[in-house]
């Protein structure tokens, strides 16, 4: 059976005719497109569309565990503080919530797995401008649901790299423009390693698609939310995990010097969840095995999500 057995007429994109396509077909080829639910294969997207041309979008991953979502509404709010940001018409969020439950539901992910669902917004569709389009045109809106990316097991922890950060001062919108952390990523799995952490005037910030955390002398530190992060959720619950639990916690930015020393490294994120770093550039963390204080979060986050207490 197919989405577009049922999808009533083409064309219309008004939120009911959205609720008409009630199909569910396995494996997350069901995506949303400009209003309507679609087959991937369906889709077109213009060539002037200004995600493409000019990177010109924000985004946003969540995850769902057994069709229930990890703190969906903090990331709807990062959703439209991203699109306010970015100046793009923050209404089109209003219909958005609904697509990532509609997006489970039509791909067969309602009730069992670890499944994520990925947005994006761009400017849409007009001749190639710096400036935004002279007349006011309709932001383009893609999402798609999907298992979580096969990243291996983290459990025995991984490896990361300490690079310069070389990205744009607004690192706390969810830009699409991800080449900086595109050529970070790619040189730490060059390496071996799984993450680069980008330190900017010798301060640790984050990694390319994590946030990253230092145990030092028991107490746990991350960087505190400026224009230089985005602002993590899974950051957010392990910080109120670690609030809610007596786990010493600072926001404050680690040296690189300091975050050579630290005796144990994570990193957070909404794919990744808690993950253990047990080498840096080679050299390992503390004993190179996970740390107690990482391993006892990172069973807390997974309470957490089972309990949906997120
Ligand atoms: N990455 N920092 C950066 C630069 C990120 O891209 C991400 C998320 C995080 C962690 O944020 P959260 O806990 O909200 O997932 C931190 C997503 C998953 C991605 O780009 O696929």
């Amino acid at each position: 059976m197919t989405a577009s057995s049922t999808r009533s007429a083409p064309g219309k994109s008004d939120a009911s005719q959205m609720d008409a396509v009630a199909v569910t077909v396995k494996g997350g080829d069901v995506v949303y497109f400009d209003g309507r639910y679609l087959l991937k294969h369906e889709v077109v997207v213009s060539p002037d569309d200004r995600g493409f041309l000019l990177g010109d979008g924000i985004y946003e991953v969540a995850a769902a565990y057994d069709g229930r979502f990890v703190a969906l509404d903090r990331h709807m709010d990062r959703l439209r503080a991203s699109l306010r940001e970015a100046r793009i018409d923050e209404s089109v969020a209003d219909p958005l919530e609904s697509v990532f439950t509609g997006l489970l539901e039509r791909n067969g992910y309602a009730d069992s797995g670890k499944t994520i669902v990925y947005l994006q917004v761009t400017r849409g569709v007009a001749p190639r401008t710096h400036a935004f389009p002279k007349a006011p045109v309709r932001p383009t809106v893609y999402a798609y649901a999907g298992p979580f990316p096969d990243m291996g097991d983290f459990s025995a922890g991984v490896g990361a790299i300490v690079r310069p950060d070389l990205r744009w001062s607004r690192c706390d919108i969810k830009s699409i423009s991800l080449m900086a952390n595109v050529l970070e990523n790619q040189r730490a799995k060059e390496t071996g390693a799984f993450e680069a952490i980008l330190v900017r005037d010798g301060t640790v910030l984050e990694g390319t698609h994590t946030s990253i955390f230092g145990v030092l002398g028991g107490e746990v530190r991350t960087a505190p939310l400026s224009n230089l992060i985005l602002p993590g959720i899974t950051r957010e619950i392990v910080i109120g995990l670690c609030r809610d639990n007596d786990v010493a916690l600072r926001e404050e930015p680690m040296s690189e010097d300091e975050l050579r020393r630290a005796e144990e490294i994570f990193l957070t994120g909404t794919t990744t969840e808690v993950v253990a770093i047990i080498s840096l550039d080679g050299k390992p963390v503390g004993d190179g095995r996970p740390g107690p204080i990482t391993v006892r979060l990172a069973n807390l986050y997974t309470g957490a999500i089972r309990t949906g207490a997120t």
